[in-house]
């Protein structure tokens, strides 16, 4: 196994193939990452009942400059697996490796050093940015934790430079976030993302709080700074549209792990998993024709809750094709046998033991 520690297979393998891109070295490899949250009891002695399994054994790997899009219903932990990626919350187990580098473990100015080059934009342009500060402090913050990057007489030049790149006025450097709309709120949280030049920006919702006219705006932006700055970006959403459209690669999460992950392509035209495509049957298509075609599919009951999770396949609960083996056995995220040989676009990695290829929207 070439990654060594993970009980996940490795990049390269067959089982493990569409969970990488290319033949580069990935920029991030994240392997078998797990964040529990504690569920205690009792105002003094605080005693552990439980645990919160928000993520539970996540593992894909980003390339440079790939989009890896990462979508599912709420609570299925993709804000916490942002939240590790950016070193924001310390996982429970497993390795999130940086060109190769275990940062999951390092901690002062090691850490500080390579979190440098992975940043996070944020979902709520109105509540994450500070209404007393001053877009041009706001911009400017990072450079207080990473004075290298900007001594402090240069700051106010590379925030207005930030302010131009992300299409805002650079004169609006003294302004407050309320005198901007959500779309340029948003477009400040991307400047201070880019503020220390990162590798690596992961997008937690980055257009669900703006209106859809907007929204698109957002997003070309986002893919215009990937390539002028060769960006790799985790772009979470729960919107699938959305996704598909900034994606390369597209992971699919059910309560805490992951259902299904492939090309664009292979997830929205050649879904395997079941969860996967009761999700893209939901999605609205605007041709009355194709409305028509399309092959509905209703899930039953809610999603359970991440403390109590299912036996086995966590989807089973919810799955029309659950058999008794579902229960007993958790299905690992590889390449499913039948699509192997000759591999065609079924032929990705799905945490399914029964895994069918299933069209449920129209092609484009
Ligand atoms: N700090 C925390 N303490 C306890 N439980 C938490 C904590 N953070 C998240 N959770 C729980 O972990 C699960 C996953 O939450 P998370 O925010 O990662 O989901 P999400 O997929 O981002 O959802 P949404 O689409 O609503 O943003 C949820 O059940 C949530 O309640
Ligand atoms: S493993 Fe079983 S329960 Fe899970 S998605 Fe596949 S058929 Fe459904
Ligand atoms: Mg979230």
């Amino acid at each position: 196994m070439a990654h060594g520690d993970s009980g996940t297979p490795a990049v390269g393998t067959p089982a493990a193939g569409a969970a990488s891109a290319g033949t580069t070295e990935p920029i991030l490899e994240v392997r078998d990452l797990v964040k529990h949250f504690p569920l205690t009891r009792g105002v003094l002695l605080r005693k552990q009942v439980g645990a919160v399994q928000a993520v539970d054994g996540v593992s894909f790997d980003l390339h440079q400059g790939e989009t890896l899009g990462i979508v599912g219903e709420s609570g299925c932990g993709k804000s916490t697996v942002a939240k590790l990626l950016v070193g924001l919350e310390r996982p429970t187990a497993g390795r999130i490796r940086y060109r190769g580098e275990d940062i999951s473990t390092l901690s002062g100015r090691a850490l500080k050093a390579v979190r440098r080059n992975i940043q996070m934009v944020f979902q709520d342009p109105y509540t994450s940015l500070n209404p007393r500060m001053t877009v041009g402090d706001i911009i400017g913050e990072p450079y207080e934790i990473h004075p290298e990057v900007a001594p402090k007489g240069d700051r106010r030049r590379k925030v207005r430079e930030l302010l131009d790149v992300v299409g805002l006025n650079p004169e609006y450097i003294n302004r407050y976030p309320h005198q901007f709309s959500g779309g340029q709120r948003q477009r400040i949280g991307i400047a201070r993302g880019l503020a220390l030049r990162p590798e690596i920006i992961v997008a937690d919702e980055p257009v669900s709080a703006l209106d859809v006219s907007v929204q698109a705006q957002v997003v070309n932006l986002l893919e215009q700074l990937q390539h002028e700055f060769d960006l790799s970006y985790v772009f979470i959403a729960h919107d699938l549209s959305v996704v598909r459209h900034i994606s390369d690669r597209v992971a699919v999460m059910y309560l805490g792990r992951l259902a299904e992950i492939g090309t664009e392509d292979q997830i929205y035209e050649h879904p395997t998993h079941p969860y996967t495509q009761a999700l893209l049957s939901a999605v609205p298509v605007p041709d009355p024709d194709a409305r028509t075609q399309r092959d509905r599919i209703l899930l039953a009951g809610d999603v359970p809750s991440p403390a109590h999770p299912p036996s086995g396949c966590r989807f089973r609960t919810r799955c029309w094709k659950a058999q008794q083996l579902c229960a007993e056995v958790v299905p690992p995220l590889e390449v499913p046998a039948e699509f192997r040989e000759p591999a065609g676009p079924a032929g990705h990695a799905s945490a399914c033991h029964f895994a069918q290829e299933r069209q449920v929207v129209p092609s484009e």
